[in-house]
């Protein structure tokens, strides 16, 4: 075995593994990311496109924000539309924007920054295994090319996703994790089309939820519920659009322009919380300590604000002696966010989704629909919500 020693390992090049990397970088903290696929494959991975001011404050911060800045799209506000009534909900109330600037985007944004810096990113390892985080002296075990390595290090960061390893090597009694699925999921496509709007609409339909998004001027992301279990063998582009138009709300739907599928793709509408966040030397960040719903585009801001605030703890330790200050309190700290989120997420499915077959859910929506357009109250605590809570 080849053995090596560094002071951070980070497993998972997810954004939340590169944007920890790059403030690590700019630090000058000596780190390697360890990742299972290729750069490719992480490049191809189409998923989240809003941006909550924290999160936009986080990638200037950590240098990467001048594309994004450059033809990130700001998002003032969205709609919610039901029947033929539509409410906006204004982001002008809380003083602040979004930014629409694709998932895809902020991984290339991080990895050229990465190259350029010369961080280590070792792609396509197998058999990714932290140990003995227990202790104070952890280390990590992968294969790669028919050759196996060991690299001890201070600390390891599991940044790599739902499915990742980090989660699942914490002995079981030592870890509660909480989990919640919908009975349905979302059907996306994506599309060089230009948007039917700028403003991204939610759209509670009597046969399902459909949601308008954007990820630029000329390329467009939609979506339409679908039970679970859905296969997407069964769809293809023409079907996607025809049951698409046919729930659209007719204001809308003369604005449709249809197009070839970039990409197709299915998602289970569930969500997932592990607690704590932190296991001796070992920290989970981002989705491999929890899931969200889309709904309320909450994942890619939870994984990076996750990212920072780990960061800020290394760097404590860092930069004053060893002090574990941030680090002790990095799980609770966090959770806290992050319950919070998975809340709104929850809750903006709740709202906006066909739940079962019960009319009474749907009269319950449609109340609370009504409400939200005549209370500037519960217009201004979901502006707050989906623009990021500080
Ligand atoms: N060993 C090494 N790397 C692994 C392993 C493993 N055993 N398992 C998974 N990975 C890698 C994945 O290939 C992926 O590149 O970890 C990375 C995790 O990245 P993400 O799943 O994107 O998670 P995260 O960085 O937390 O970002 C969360 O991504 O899933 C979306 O909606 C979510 O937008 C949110 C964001």
């Amino acid at each position: 075995m080849e053995t090596s020693r560094t002071q951070v390992v980070i497993i998972g090049a997810g954004p939340a593994g590169l944007l920890l990397g790059q403030f690590l970088l700019q630090q000058g903290i000596d780190h390697i990311i360890i990742e299972l696929r290729s750069a490719d494959y992480v490049l191809g991975r189409v998923r989240a496109g809003v941006l909550e001011e924290p999160t936009v404050r986080a990638l200037r911060e950590a240098g990467v924000g001048e594309r994004m800045d450059r033809e990130g799209l700001k998002m003032s506000g969205f709609n919610l539309m039901w029947n033929d009534r539509q409410v906006h909900i204004n982001f002008g109330l809380v003083n602040k924007v979004a930014t629409v600037y694709g998932q895809t985007k902020v991984t290339e944004d991080l990895m050229d920054a990465r190259k350029a810096k010369g961080g280590i990113t070792e792609y396509e390892a197998s058999n990714v295994q932290p140990h003995d985080f227990d202790t104070s002296r952890p280390w990590v075990s992968y294969e790669k090319e028919g050759r196996q390595f060991r690299i001890d290090c201070d600390f390891i960061a599991g940044c790599d996703g739902h499915h990742g390893v980090t989660r699942k090597s914490v002995p079981s009694d030592q870890i509660k994790t909480f989990d919640y699925a919908f009975p349905f999921g979302w059907l996306a496509i994506l599309a060089d089309v230009p948007p039917i709007s700028e403003e991204v609409a939610w759209i509670n339909h009597t046969d399902g939820f459909l949601m308008c998004s954007l990820r630029s001027k000329t390329r467009s992301r939609y979506y339409f519920q679908v039970p679970k279990g859905e296969d997407i063998k069964n769809w293809n582009a023409d079907l996607f659009w025809t049951e698409y138009r046919r729930r659209l709300p007719a204001s809308l739907t003369d604005r449709l322009v249809t197009g070839p599928a970039l990409e197709m793709s299915l998602t289970p509408l569930s969500s997932s919380v592990s607690t704590p966040m932190r296991f001796g030397r070992m920290f989970l960040t981002g989705d491999a300590a929890h899931i969200v719903p889309p709904t309320g585009a909450k994942g890619l801001n939870m994984a990076m604000a996750d990212a920072k605030r780990l960061f800020e703890g290394l760097r404590q330790f860092y930069n004053d002696g060893g002090d574990m200050g941030l680090l002790n309190t990095y799980s609770d700290d966090s959770l806290s966010r992050v319950w919070k989120a998975v809340r709104f997420s929850w809750w903006m499915t709740n709202l906006s989704h066909k739940l079962s077959d019960n009319p009474f859910n749907r009269e319950m929506q449609i109340a609370e629909l009504e409400y939200i357009a005549q209370s500037v109250a519960a217009q201004t605590t979901i502006a707050e919500n989906f623009c990021g809570l500080d």
